[in-house]
């Protein structure tokens, strides 16, 4: 990536001026051309008044271009995608459309995020369903195989991230679902963690249904989600909550509807639009910079971090090495550290952000975005140096 091009991103992103960012794993900062994006509908609608009230022969095909922007993001088609709040939210609207019986098996990793967990553990003690956490391995030839050991005739769903939350393992995903779907278990991959990295194919992923957020990678604005239904998947779903605006029509002198014919029918409620819109400028604006060169660059900069933290005494690294099995996480640990403390350390001292590690781990996270500086990778490396050095 071109030096001017980056400088230009990074002047177009004024919270940087305020912190060595490590923390877009959690919620991303916001470029300018992003917020001005929702707030030049915020003003349209001061100024011109409801948009699909007053104007909906301009709303609607907008709303439906908003969706096709998206759908195209991620190689699907629009009638694929359900608008949600984000992965928990698409992850209950599966699992609460599915039928479940008391012994019945999901499958899932060590490391999920509360979005694939919580409901995981929900639906186990509503329901009386297993839930199989497959550990995550440093052998990614191995992966797909644990995934196989433990699935029964009862495993009824695969769930897992495609970019782990914890550790930023990135699995093999395509390989995982193709040997779930022959044996007939359906798939959800949640990816908080890997849209708006690199360029995803979702038909090419194979997963039967996905979980995607608006608001980490994709930079836009908190929050907003989709869930991705591959179009094979839908009469296997069931609408669980349906509500107004799911309806393709809905007679009052009859008692009588029909939910819409594709995800959308998973969609009901009101909605921020201009959030969703937001979204899909987002995604414009990443595929203009160019995945591949986000994902170049991301790649560079994770490399640069890990080689100087292995360098380091007393560090260890959790997050694989190779960035075909990684993404834009690097997860370590301090010896002599915990991980609460050394976040608030490297922030009191640096004002570096990152975040501790939640799950198996007592270290902290490093989000890298592309657009970091090879000088905020190196202060993160020193920072850390220095901090390993006074506690051996
Ligand atoms: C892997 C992963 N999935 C999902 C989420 C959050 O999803 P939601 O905002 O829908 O709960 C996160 C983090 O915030 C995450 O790390």
């Amino acid at each position: 990536m071109q030096r001017a091009a980056l400088e230009k991103i990074r002047a177009d992103i004024p919270a940087l001026a305020h912190s060595v960012w490590f923390q877009n794993g959690g919620v991303s900062v916001t470029p300018r051309a992003i917020a001005a994006e929702q707030m030049r509908f915020m003003r349209e609608m001061v100024e011109r008044g409801p948009m699909h009230i007053v104007y909906p022969d301009e709303e609607y095909p907008r709303r439906a271009r908003s969706k096709s922007r998206l759908a195209r993001f991620f190689g699907v088609a629009p009638p694929e995608l359900a608008l949600m709040r984000g992965v928990s939210e698409a992850y209950q609207t599966v699992l609460r459309g599915l039928t479940w019986r008391r012994g019945d098996q999901v499958l899932t990793t060590a490391e999920e995020d509360a979005a694939l967990y919580l409901p995981s553990l929900h639906l186990r003690d509503r329901h009386g369903v297993d839930v199989v956490k497959v550990p995550l391995l440093a052998d990614m030839e191995a992966q797909p195989d644990a995934f196989a050991a433990r699935t029964t005739d009862r495993t009824r769903l695969l769930a897992i991230s495609h970019v782990t939350t914890d550790t930023g393992f990135r699995l093999p995903v395509a390989q995982i679902c193709a040997q779930a779907r022959e044996r007939g278990i359906p798939t959800f991959v949640d990816l908080a963690h890997s849209a708006g990295l690199f360029p995803i194919d979702l038909p090419e992923l194979g997963c039967d249904f996905a979980g995607i957020l608006s608001y980490k990678w994709m930079y836009a604005p908190y929050a907003s989600g989709a869930l991705y239904i591959r179009s094979e998947q839908f009469e296997a779903l069931q609408v669980t909550y349906a509500g107004g605006r799911a309806e393709a029509w809905l007679r009052y002198d009859t008692d009588t509807y029909a939910l819409k014919e594709g995800a959308d029918r998973f969609e009901y409620g009101p909605w921020s639009w201009p959030l969703v819109h937001t979204w899909a400028f987002a995604a414009d604006y990443l595929a203009a910079i160019g995945l591949d060169t986000i994902w170049g660059r991301t790649a560079q900069l994770t490399r640069r971090l890990k080689q100087g933290l292995l360098a380091i005494p007393g560090v260890t690294l959790y997050t694989p090495f190779e960035t075909e099995r990684s993404a834009a996480l690097v997860s370590f640990t301090v010896a002599g550290w915990d991980g609460a403390e050394l976040t608030q350390t490297l922030r009191d001292r640096w004002r570096i952000i990152v975040r501790p590690l939640t799950i198996a781990h007592n270290g902290v996270r490093a989000s890298v975005s592309f657009f970091l500086l090879e000088d905020e990778i190196d202060l993160l490396i020193d920072a850390v140096r220095s901090l390993a050095q006074s506690r051996r």
